[in-house]
């Protein structure tokens, strides 16, 4: 059966384009785990349940049909049907999703769809504890990292610059890891290698971690 890679880290540190990069070069499949949390979050705000509401989360985590591409060349994300890649990115989804992530029932009903869509492997997997906690006999565990500032400025910059700049994409993304540091470690699992993206391009980051699947 083939390679599972995981690759897990902090909001802004470089996962998907590093995940998607490493799989094209590789030949494998592709997996951002993050847009399923997404897209579960989407599905609770378009039905108005109180994602403040752990209970109510819960009693509907099972109700949305979540479906993932895995062409690292073209990201899909489909909730009852619907194509959400672009809806998912948006600044009210990010702002409840680690909050709706946090229930169990969530985190349950999501990783079982991950193990089923890894199955067999050859396959990258991004998140947030794939090396912990979904796959932890991966052949190859990456924790990505970069410094606060490098992470901001990078969000930042992909979101055109928006309202507040670099500062409120910053104290955004600072609120988001402290709530998601208390799901997830924020941490390198046992056995995993950690790559400091900080001073690297994204070509050198892809590189580095193709290297180390390789060997
Ligand atoms: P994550 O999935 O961890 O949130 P992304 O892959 O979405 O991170 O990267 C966040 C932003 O930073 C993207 O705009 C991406 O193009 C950019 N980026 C990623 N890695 C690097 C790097 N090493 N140098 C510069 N920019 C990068
Ligand atoms: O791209 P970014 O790192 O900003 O976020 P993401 O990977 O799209 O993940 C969105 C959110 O989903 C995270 O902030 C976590 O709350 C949650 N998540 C999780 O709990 N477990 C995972 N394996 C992946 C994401």
């Amino acid at each position: 059966s083939g390679m599972v890679v995981a690759i897990d880290g902090p909001s802004g540190s470089g996962k998907s384009s590093v995940s998607r990069g490493v799989a094209a070069r590789l030949g494998l499949r592709y997996l951002d785990t993050g847009a399923q949390y997404r897209a579960m979050t989407y599905w609770m705000l378009q039905n108005k349940v109180d994602v403040g509401d752990p209970a109510a989360v819960a009693a509907d985590a099972g109700t949305p049909v979540i479906v993932s591409g895995t062409d690292p060349a073209a990201p899909a994300i489909g909730v009852d049907g619907e194509d959400v890649a672009v809806q998912i990115r948006e600044a009210d989804v990010t702002g409840a999703v680690s909050a709706v992530a946090a229930v169990p029932e969530v985190r349950a009903r999501l990783i079982a769809l991950q193990r089923e869509i890894i199955g067999g492997g050859g396959i990258v997997v991004e998140g947030r504890d794939i090396a912990s906690v979904v796959a932890p006999a991966a052949g190859a565990k990456i924790f990505l990292t970069a410094s606060q500032e490098a992470r901001a400025a990078r969000r930042n910059t992909e979101n055109g610059g928006g309202a507040g700049g670099v500062a409120a994409t910053r104290e955004a993304l600072t609120r988001r890891d402290s709530v998601d540091s208390r799901t997830n470690a924020l941490a390198a699992a046992p056995g995993a290698v950690v790559v400091d993206a900080t001073e690297l391009t994204l070509e050198q980051v892809i590189e580095q971690v193709a290297g180390i699947v390789i060997h």
